[in-house]
């Protein structure tokens, strides 16, 4: 590897903790800055409050051998510097009210705003700030404004990092996309990502700015077609995983995000196809294909809950909901078509009694929270799986049908044994079998 960098990294999210660890990982000297306190202090000691595979081993690592180190005050972050990444929340505009309006499809900036500011007053003249959140086109510019430093270039550099698997994803990327006017200052950042061998593509910002909104906009039109598909083949009799396997087999398709399942959700899908659609507006051009994307995903959750008033009467049911975070491998509901469906159940009249291995609290709803599935499950008349843990693969259907007072299983995800259910008595639904 050539000379260590020095890395500040600003915001310690997901993104930015991943970035970070994984930085101090590849023999880089980092520094993570977070305006949270409590949050500096519990990351210094190696408590790490992100539910994410193989990171809390990354910060430890990092710890220990000196490379990864967590303050509070920017100035002291910053000022020693080569590169400082941005990652702070960019989340959906909020209403008069406080209230986050993600179908208006803006931008809320002003933690990237402020913390720009913040970075220019310390950052070292020569240094490259790199903007990781996911913004709107023509942020990179915003950046520099908010910095006011004609000596530091600003470039673009968006994640596509899952949760759940956001630090392979962060080492061994599909490609690396960097947005600048300056080449030089591209060629630096792309130095840093060497050791992945990914493809690299060099361009300028608001090209790398739009890849991102791009890339998240064809993976949800992805899904919401694999959606439809299977409501088509519930409505013609066919089975949705053979149709899949063979479009699947198709390279031009790929089998990736080709699984159905109760609607796509988190923290980046609906925000960047709702501010991309806005983005699009705002420059006159009506994306009607990707507002059909999102309606079909409204759609989606609606069938859902059909599928569950089909062999009950919601007013009066018992739903045991197994499953809220908005996938499995995260403790994460933002967004969680669990939390969608289960408010259009709960508005219908049931009554909610859900479990979620890695969530342990909803606030702002009336959905009950067990213990365990089994417990979940007690007196419920229609089982619902809306998230795609394993454990909800191996349970014991004897078990179920003793605590269940009626024997009905709603499987979102296509993951229970159907076999088994069906033998002990069980009326069985899934996404896209007649
Ligand atoms: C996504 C992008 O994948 C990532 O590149 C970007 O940086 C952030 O947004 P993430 O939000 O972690 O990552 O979730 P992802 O694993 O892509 O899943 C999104 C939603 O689609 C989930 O609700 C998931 O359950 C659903 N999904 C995904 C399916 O229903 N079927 C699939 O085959 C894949």
């Amino acid at each position: 590897m050539d000379a260590p960098a020095k890395i500040a990294v600003v915001g310690t999210g997901y993104v930015g903790l991943t970035t970070g660890a994984c930085f101090a990982h590849l023999g880089h000297q980092v520094v993570c800055v977070d305006i949270d306190i409590d949050k500096v202090q519990r990351l210094s000691v190696g408590d790490v409050p992100i539910f994410e595979a193989g990171l809390a081993e990354l910060v430890e690592e990092g710890l220990n051998t000196g490379r990864l180190a967590f303050v509070a005050n920017t100035g002291v972050g910053v000022r020693d510097a080569d590169f400082v990444y941005l990652c702070v929340p960019t989340p959906p505009s909020t209403d008069r009210e406080g209230n986050a309006d993600s179908s208006a499809g803006l931008v809320d900036l002003r933690a990237l705003e402020s913390a720009a500011r913040e970075v220019g007053l310390h950052v070292r003249a020569g240094a490259v700030v790199v903007n990781k959140s996911t913004v709107p086109v023509g942020s990179a510019r915003l950046v520099a404004k908010a910095m006011g430093r004609s000596d530091v270039t600003v470039v673009s550099n968006p994640e596509f990092l899952r949760e759940g698997s956001a630090v392979s994803d962060f080492l061994f990327p599909d490609r690396v996309v960097i947005g600048a006017t300056d080449r030089g200052a591209a060629q630096r950042v792309a130095k840093l990502h060497q050791r992945s061998a990914a493809p690299t593509i060099i361009t300028d910002p608001a090209t790398a700015e739009t890849s991102k909104y791009a890339a998240n906009a064809f993976l949800a039109t992805k899904l919401s077609f694999v959606n439809t598909i299977a409501a088509v083949c519930e409505a013609v009799g066919a089975n949705v995983a053979d149709v899949l396997s063979v479009l699947g087999h198709d390279k031009r398709i790929g089998s990736e995000c080709l699984t159905p399942g109760p609607g796509w959700g988190g923290s980046c899908f609906p925000k960047d196809t709702q501010a991309l659609v806005r983005m699009a507006a705002d420059a006159g051009y009506d994306y009607s294909l990707l507002r059909g994307v999102l309606a079909a995903n409204d759609e989606q959750f609606n069938r859902v809950v059909n599928k569950v008033a089909a062999v009950v009467d919601l007013a009066r049911a018992t739903i045991a909901m197994l499953g809220l975070a908005f996938k499995a491998g995260t403790d994460d509901t933002r967004n969680s078509p669990a939390l969608a469906i289960a408010e259009r159940l709960l508005a219908a009249g049931a009554r909610v009694q859900a479990y979620d291995p890695a969530v342990t609290r909803v606030e702002g709803t009336n959905i009950a929270l067990a213990r365990d599935a089994y417990a979940a499950c007690e007196g419920a008349e229609v089982l619902l799986v809306v998230t795609e843990w394993d454990e909800f693969k191996t349970l014991d259907v004897a078990q179920l049908a003793g605590v269940m007072s009626a024997l009905n299983v709603v499987d979102a995800r296509n993951i229970m044994d159907a076999e088994a259910l069906l033998r002990h008595g069980f009326d069985y639904q899934c996404i896209g079998r007649g």
